[in-house]
């Protein structure tokens, strides 16, 4: 891996031994959690990768390990510069995955211009870097740009209830404005750009620190405390385990059509109360659930249409009790141990969990 940071940015392929065998693909926001894991199919499928950050909401941890990688180059930048563009001037890029933009609905208050500058500046920086070598373009857009949806399922169609003054408007609008450039510069430009937006992922490589849905809870159920709840629990989500993202991600460079959006993400709804129960149920967690007022006003549903998706050929594979199951073990806790009961009636085993009354620590935590 190299590694280039500060003011050694400059006359970046002097200093880059680059690996010319593969195509070049560019993910910035690499050192996130689904860039990390991108980055990491992107490698095994040949190709040469240069993640680029600023380490915003990202970390180093999460691609330490590529780092005995000859392909796999990491620079710490923010898209936002003006000079992103022209570092890259001298190396061919294939394909860009543009992910940069700080995450979490908490942040919205605290990182809300950083998220504004990074959809609009930045993107009109990678798109401007894309035009220069010609190169395909993924912008990870989100399902917050259909807002506050008074339709369920949401496609691609459905053009969103979103207020532009609202408490989340600096992501929701930020991730509406990056398309409306995107889809420009396909227009225009005739850039093969295209646009996922992503409902929620989950998967390894979210840190434990994340503000989302998923993480909070595990973090409590490691730190003993009760898992709390934003709100009645009723809200619905769809959750998609990250490899599922990833093949779509590729699918639509691939295959995508350019100026088009495709949404990507799980087809079945739970709400938050129920995703909070299945976790303690496979952790074998017995404190209470905690409920408490939002602290932002919240989506009652979300759920995508994938018909768009699955005419390229995209499928959800992995279910979410299998994700959150390996989810759980990369983080360490065990899950609740099954027991095989005889069924005298039916004379066939069936599976109970376990009751431990303790949350069930692996090595490392
Ligand atoms: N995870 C999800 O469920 C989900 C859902 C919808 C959309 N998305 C989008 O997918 C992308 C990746 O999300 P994630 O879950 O991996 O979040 P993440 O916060 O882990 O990753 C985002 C990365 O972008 C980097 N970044 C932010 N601003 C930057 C800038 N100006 N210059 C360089 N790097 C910058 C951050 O440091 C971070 O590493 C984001 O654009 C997000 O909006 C994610």
């Amino acid at each position: 891996m190299s590694k280039i940071t500060g003011n050694k940015i400059k006359n970046l392929e002097h200093q880059i031994k680059t690996a010319a065998a593969g195509p070049r693909a560019l993910v910035d926001g690499g050192a996130g959690f689904i860039g990390s894991n991108l980055c990491g199919h992107l490698l095994a499928q040949g190709y040469e990768v240069f993640a680029v950050d600023n380490l915003i909401t990202g970390k180093i941890k999460n691609i330490s390990r590529y780092s005995h990688d000859q392909r796999f180059h990491f620079i710490e930048m923010d898209i936002n510069d003006s000079e992103f563009p022209e570092t890259f001037r001298n190396i061919k890029i294939n394909e860009i995955y543009h992910l940069a933009c700080p995450t979490g609905v908490p942040n919205i208050k605290k990182l809300g211009e950083e998220m504004i500058n990074t959809c609009s500046r930045g993107t009109f920086n990678v798109m401007s870097l894309a035009r220069a070598h010609g190169a395909g373009v993924v912008y990870s857009s989100s399902a917050e740009v259909y807002g506050q949806p008074e339709e369920t399922p949401q496609s691609e169609h459905y053009t969103g209830n979103v207020n532009p003054i609202g408490p989340r408007s600096a992501y929701e609008e930020g991730k509406r404005f990056a398309e409306s450039i995107i889809k420009m510069y396909a227009d225009k430009y005739g850039l093969n750009a295209k646009i996922v937006r992503i409902f929620n992922t989950y998967g390894p490589g979210m840190s434990l620190s994340d503000q989302r849905v998923m993480p909070q809870f595990l973090q409590s159920i490691i730190r003993g405390k009760k898992l709390t709840i934003f709100g009645d629990g009723s809200q619905t989500r769809t959750f998609l385990y990250v490899s599922d993202l990833l093949s779509g991600l590729e699918l639509v460079m691939k295959n995508g059509k350019p100026g088009e959006a495709y949404n990507i993400g799980g087809d079945n709804q739970i709400t938050i109360k129920e995703l909070a129960e299945l976790m303690k149920k496979l952790t074998g967690y017995r404190l209470e659930v905690e409920f408490v007022p939002h602290f932002i006003e919240d989506h009652n549903h979300r759920q995508p249409a994938v018909s768009k998706a699955e005419l390229l050929g995209w499928r959800q594979t992995v279910s979410l009790e299998e994700g959150l199951k390996r989810m759980i073990i990369a983080n360490g806790v065990k899950l609740a141990r099954p027991i095989a009961i005889r069924s005298v009636a039916k004379d066939k085993f069936t599976i109970k969990e376990s009751l431990s009354t303790e949350p069930m620590l692996g090595a490392g935590l």
